[in-house]
């Protein structure tokens, strides 16, 4: 029986295995599996024929690439200043005890990933939390559990 294609062969094939599409191509992958693994990023190298090394420069490069397994959602809260003086520390904390995580982890469940930025460009609705796509303005402490209680929900979980 034939080999199913894994998302890095679909990638590699989708750009024609043009080297100068290796963004395009490791987006394609994270799209996937929501990160970069070491084994699809070798097989990258050698169907495009660069460099593991150089793989691994445009990878940590960006930060819109992880070389480690994310959550399913990812829950950006902004430290700008215009959110600082706002009480982001105290959104940040309230995230941080709900989800059991700091900036940087992931829930053990795999749901959720925890990051912070210094501004998401949106600072009149600040202060502001991002959740995959949705912007949340205006963020207080208490709204922080309800938010993540609806995206559980979404997941039908408690
Ligand atoms: S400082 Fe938070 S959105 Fe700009």
């Amino acid at each position: 029986m034939a080999k199913k294609a894994t998302p890095e062969m679909k990638a590699v094939e989708k750009y024609e295995g043009k080297r100068s599409c290796l963004i395009q191509i490791l987006h394609e992958i994270q799209k996937e599996y929501r990160y970069l693994p070491e084994p699809a990023l070798r097989y990258v190298s050698e169907a495009i024929d660069v460099p593991l090394t150089d793989i691994y420069g445009v990878a940590t490069f960006f930060k819109a690439f992880s070389l480690e397994p994310k959550g399913k959602h990812t829950v950006t809260c902004c430290m700008g200043t215009a959110c600082h003086v706002r009480n982001s520390a105290g959104v940040l904390d309230e995230l941080k005890r709900t989800l059991g995580i700091e900036p940087g982890e992931t829930t053990e469940d795999m749901l959720f990933s925890l990051e912070t930025v210094n501004c998401l460009g949106a600072c009149a609705l600040g202060p502001v939390v991002v959740i995959d796509d949705k912007y949340y303005g205006e963020v207080t402490p208490v709204k922080v559990k309800k938010i993540i209680a609806e995206v559980k929900k979404g997941e039908g979980k408690k």
